[in-house]
């Protein structure tokens, strides 16, 4: 049986391969799972006592040979493979790049500012960790007032006086620190409320907040504007309403609807059979919020307006669920490819 091994490590020291196929035969032949090698070390089991040393000794040159001519083997012909039989066709197209798709709220975002920079806004952005004044105080929302709860903040515990900011009208009164009047500006960004999170809630979401100052702004000014945006956005049929409401940052203030435009004013569960759906909350700026951020409210009067990206998103495209927008599901995203 030694014999037979060492006949064996002459043969792999000796052996040439001419081609993948014939190297690829010796490795199975050696190295294989029905092998030489296996065999002899299934045969070492029974090799009476005094001659295993022996034996392994053998046994073990053999297999570090062997192991050693396949690896050589491989690395000749692999490179050869690569130098010769690869023929590389310069003239052939380029495998397509698989490209990713825009978020949906991304898509609807961009629309709105596309339509609003026409009108000559601009856009303007704020920090998402935000101090009380500009969330709050200078919007006219002093300490204890009432409205500061409908905000359900996330407060920074380390320095009570910062917050998450829970709009973006925060994004207002900076800009007024900033510039002077006149004034036109929209700020997209990501908002933050604690609120569980259900088909119609989420703690994280978007808004568009809209800024127009300048000397003798009217009402019907802020009305046509925003008829505009909805018509331009959701099609020329569309029609809005605007009920009084209430904002502290804005007197007088209200909520715009628009003519429900799955239905298209007959009444459907998304309307909840009234043909009307809210979309945004807007109204004058309170000459307080003015004077706060340093602009002359004598001189200057403005309108603001801020509203939801997912929630208009969710209109447009009769998305059902706003977690939807949270998951990143593929199958999801990939719907609005060619929106
Ligand atoms: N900040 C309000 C909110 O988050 C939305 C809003 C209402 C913004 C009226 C405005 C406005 O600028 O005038 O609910």
């Amino acid at each position: 049986m030694l014999k037979q091994i060492e006949e064996h490590i002459i043969e792999v020291e000796k052996f040439e391969a001419d081609s993948i196929e014939s190297a690829e035969h010796f490795r199975i032949k050696y190295l294989g799972k029905k092998g030489v090698l296996n065999d002899l070390f299934l045969a070492f089991k029974n090799v009476p006592n005094e001659e295993k040393k022996a034996f392994g000794q053998a046994l073990n040159k053999l297999k570090i040979k062997a192991q050693e001519k396949v690896d050589a083997l491989q690395k000749h012909f692999g490179d050869k493979e690569d130098q010769g039989n690869r023929k590389i066709d310069l003239t052939m197209s380029a495998e397509p790049l698989r490209l990713g798709t825009r978020h949906p709220l991304s898509i609807v975002k961009n629309d709105i500012i596309e339509i609003f920079s026409r009108l000559g806004f601009t856009i303007s952005e704020g920090p998402e960790i935000e101090d009380d004044w500009h969330n709050f105080s200078a919007l006219n929302l002093p300490e204890e007032h009432p409205a500061r709860d409908m905000q359900d903040t996330f407060f920074i515990q380390r320095n009570p006086d910062t917050l998450l900011r829970t709009h973006t009208s925060s994004v207002q009164v900076r800009f007024m620190e900033k510039n002077d009047a006149p004034i036109r500006t929209i700020s997209p960004g990501r908002v933050f409320r604690n609120e569980a999170i259900s088909a119609r809630a989420h703690c994280i979401f978007h808004q568009i907040e809209g800024l127009y100052i300048d000397e003798n702004v009217s009402f019907a000014d802020l009305k046509q504007t925003l008829l505009h945006f909805a018509q331009e956005f959701f099609g020329k049929e569309t029609k809005i309403r605007l009920r009084p409401s209430y904002f502290p940052f804005t007197e007088p203030s209200a909520e715009v609807d628009i003519s429900c435009n799955i239905c298209k004013g007959k009444g459907c569960n998304i309307c909840k059979y009234s043909g009307w759906v809210e979309i945004l909350g807007c109204g004058m700026v309170d000459p307080n919020v003015l004077d706060n951020c340093g602009i002359d409210s004598k001189k200057y009067s403005g309108f603001a307006f801020g509203m939801g990206i997912e929630r208009i998103t969710m209109l447009k495209y009769q998305v059902k669920d706003l977690r939807l927008f949270f998951e990143n599901d593929i199958r999801f995203l990939e719907q609005f490819k060619h929106a």
